[in-house]
């Protein structure tokens, strides 16, 4: 078997369950890709930093270029715009495939980012992204690839959520419902990212490009947060049957022409990007995603409505789908396709159904 040697960046929250995994499910891995995926080693800013998971010690390096210049496919879970940036750019220069989770610089430098790893033909991918651990960016750029979107509507940040939920549903006030988000540990220390929007605008970029095969970044959303919605607000909402959700939407709009341009008086098509507490009627799928969980409604011209609905946060959830890249990548080095189909041995098909005791 093919061996390809697996380098992690960053052993947070995610990071560190992804390398949990890695080492935890090699054989099933290894069946599922036609290579064993050898993690060669974990760069981290402090070697000595106490973790949550157990992992082995030689693994860690403070030398996160070295690392990168050893390795076939590179997972980047550091976040943050540096070192991540110069980083992702080596692994690209090096050949490596690359997967990253990290929105906001592919918010800011996404554009630039595809553009270097298509010209180096490298794969770079980051599923994890947006919404964590729902499926969202592949079912977009390959599923709809034969459709057109007209319309993206995410909850795609797990705090803001759960704060106008806790409002609608308990009549409590933005200050009470941010500290429970902050106690349960769904808030950042410094939530401003989450309440003020650019955490959802950021993934509202990623959604937007893939949806529209163009290019925005972060500048090119409208961003309003959460801080100006009163219960007051909520109530008033909820008493014309609507709940107030953050939403980050990407819809074609038809336009009338700007003054001046060689279709002035005609209307001329372009892409709205933004993010906003948006009134949704109650009946709406939407509406009914409670708490921190994420969800994203895609209107397209022939399959009609989907929604895709999960966790959008946490470490282990966000781990699944940084290892969905990972397997799809070393698929694609292994074979140079897709890749193969696993077929397990030693799982025994259950008959029988007993309709009145299967419940769900
Ligand atoms: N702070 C983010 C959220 C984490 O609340 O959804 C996931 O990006």
């Amino acid at each position: 078997t093919k061996t390809l040697k697996v380098a992690l960046l960053g052993a947070g929250n995610v990071g560190a369950q992804v390398a949990r995994i890695l080492l935890e499910d090699a054989d099933a891995l290894a069946a599922r890709t036609g290579a064993r995926l050898e993690l060669v080693g974990i760069a981290v800013r402090n070697v000595h930093a106490p973790r949550d998971v157990e992992l082995p010690r030689e693994l860690f390096t403070t030398d996160a270029s070295a690392l990168v210049r050893r390795a076939d496919v590179v997972i980047e879970l550091m976040g943050g715009l540096e070192p991540a940036r110069t980083l992702i750019l080596e692994a690209i220069e090096h050949g490596a495939t690359v997967v990253t989770g990290n929105k906001a610089l592919l918010a800011v430098d996404g554009p630039s980012l595809y553009e270097k790893a298509d010209a180096a033909r490298v794969q770079l991918s980051y599923e994890a992204a947006v919404a964590g651990a729902i499926p969202i960016l592949r079912p977009i750029r390959d599923s709809l690839a034969g459709d057109k979107i007209t319309r993206v509507m995410g909850i795609v940040n797990g705090t803001t959520n759960f704060i106008l939920d806790q409002m609608d549903t308990t009549g409590a006030s933005f200050a009470d419902a941010l500290a429970e988000a902050t106690r349960l540990g769904y808030a950042e220390a410094d939530p401003t990212a989450d309440i003020e929007g650019h955490d959802a605008a950021a993934k509202g970029a990623i959604l937007a490009s893939l949806s529209f095969h163009t290019r925005f970044a972060l500048e090119d959303v409208d961003c309003q947060g959460i801080t100006a919605v009163t219960a007051g607000d909520i109530a008033a909402a909820k008493d014309a049957g609507f709940v107030i959700k953050l939403l980050a939407i990407a819809e074609k709009l038809t336009v009338p022409a700007a003054e001046g341009a060689d279709d002035a008086g005609g209307t001329t098509t372009g892409v709205s990007v933004r993010v906003h507490p948006t009134l949704l009627p109650r009946e709406h799928p939407l509406a009914a995603v409670h708490g921190a969980f994420n969800a994203v409604f895609i209107e397209a011209e022939s399959a009609g409505e989907l929604m895709f609905y999960g966790q959008g946060a946490g470490g282990t959830p966000t781990a699944s789908a940084v290892l969905g890249d990972v397997v799809s990548a070393a698929r694609r080095l292994v074979l140079g396709g897709p890749g193969r189909t696993e077929t397990t041995t030693g799982v025994l098909p259950v008959l029988g159904i007993d309709a009145v005791t299967t419940k769900y």
